[in-house]
């Protein structure tokens, strides 16, 4: 890359790297990357874009282009992900939010408008954006929030900061349930997006996949482990109305209803995502 540059042909530099790479979104990855270094939106981007890049940046940026050629998710480099009209910090440690997970998180949204939601239990937090979306949504909802991980934890509790919901979402390292007591009263909600990818299945995984935690992806098994566990355990917290909340992948609506249906649950439904396939199944206690 030429000694000065301005803004506009650094983007485009990096747009033909990514081309080079076969990258697909190369000129929206080669933009955001720039975005994130000056800290600006894309407006302020186009308005400068003759600017002359202090070294410095343009150091940054070749570095980040560099990251982003070897296949690391642009969310990481950025440490940012949207989801549900809010910003997460994100890195290696958790896994990217995902849009199809705002399914789960809109249709519990919704059940909170006739049915009084105040207390839940999440089964592996992650980043944190199930839980603080619902807090940030559901007025009075009280979450604890489980992870077996405790380097999730870790970014789960910074965006709680962010949020500054220290008061309404705790967390507890544990193995599903195990470390958990119930305080008072009984639970409204337990919901989990768990691993839920099959042992099979891992190795065709993206690329990108790989650099996401294994933990948070997989069951090692049949992809069925985490609805079993759950489903048993949420029995002995739930209330009676209480509701139980999952994102599925497309393919496992039938297994996990049953699983549902043979743990006593009632009114079993499954909500589909936005592009048609099997997304989550709401059950009641
Ligand atoms: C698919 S990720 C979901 C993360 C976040 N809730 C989201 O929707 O983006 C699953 C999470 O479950 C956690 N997890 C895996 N095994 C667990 C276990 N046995 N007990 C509790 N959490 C577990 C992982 O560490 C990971 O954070």
């Amino acid at each position: 890359m030429s000694n000065q540059i301005s803004i506009g042909n650094l983007i485009k530099q990096g747009e033909n790297i990514f081309i080079n790479y076969k990258k697909q979104d190369a000129i929206i990855d080669a933009r955001l990357l720039m975005m994130h270094l000056f800290d600006e939106d894309y407006t302020w981007i186009l308005m400068n874009r003759d600017k002359i890049v202090p070294e410095h940046i343009k150091q940054s940026y070749i570095y980040l282009v560099a990251k982003r050629t070897q296949g690391i998710p642009l969310q990481y480099i950025t440490n940012s992900q949207e989801f549900m009209g809010l910003n997460f910090y994100v890195d290696e440690r958790v896994l990217i939010p995902r849009q199809d997970t705002e399914t789960l998180v809109e249709q519990i949204i919704e059940i909170s408008k006739t049915k009084s939601l105040k207390n839940a239990v999440e089964i592996g937090i992650g980043s944190g954006c199930i839980s603080i979306a619902l807090a940030h949504y559901i007025n009075n909802l009280k979450i604890v929030g489980i992870d077996i991980c405790k380097k999730a934890l870790e970014v789960a509790n910074k965006n709680i900061n962010i949020y500054n919901y220290q008061d309404r979402i705790s967390i507890i390292n544990s193995d599903v349930f195990n470390e958990f007591t119930l305080e008072d009263e009984l639970l409204d909600l337990v919901i989990s997006n768990p691993p839920y990818i099959t042992k099979d299945e891992t190795p065709f995984l993206m690329k990108e996949l790989h650099c996401e935690p294994k933990i948070a992806l997989t069951d090692d098994n049949d992809g069925l482990t985490f609805y079993e566990i759950i489903s048993k355990d949420a029995h002995n917290y739930l209330r009676e109305g209480g509701i139980i909340a999952f994102e599925i992948a497309f393919n496992q609506a039938k297994n996990v209803s049953k699983l549902l249906y043979e743990n006593n649950y009632n009114d079993i439904q499954v909500i589909k995502d936005l592009s048609g396939k099997d997304r989550v199944v709401i059950a009641t206690k």
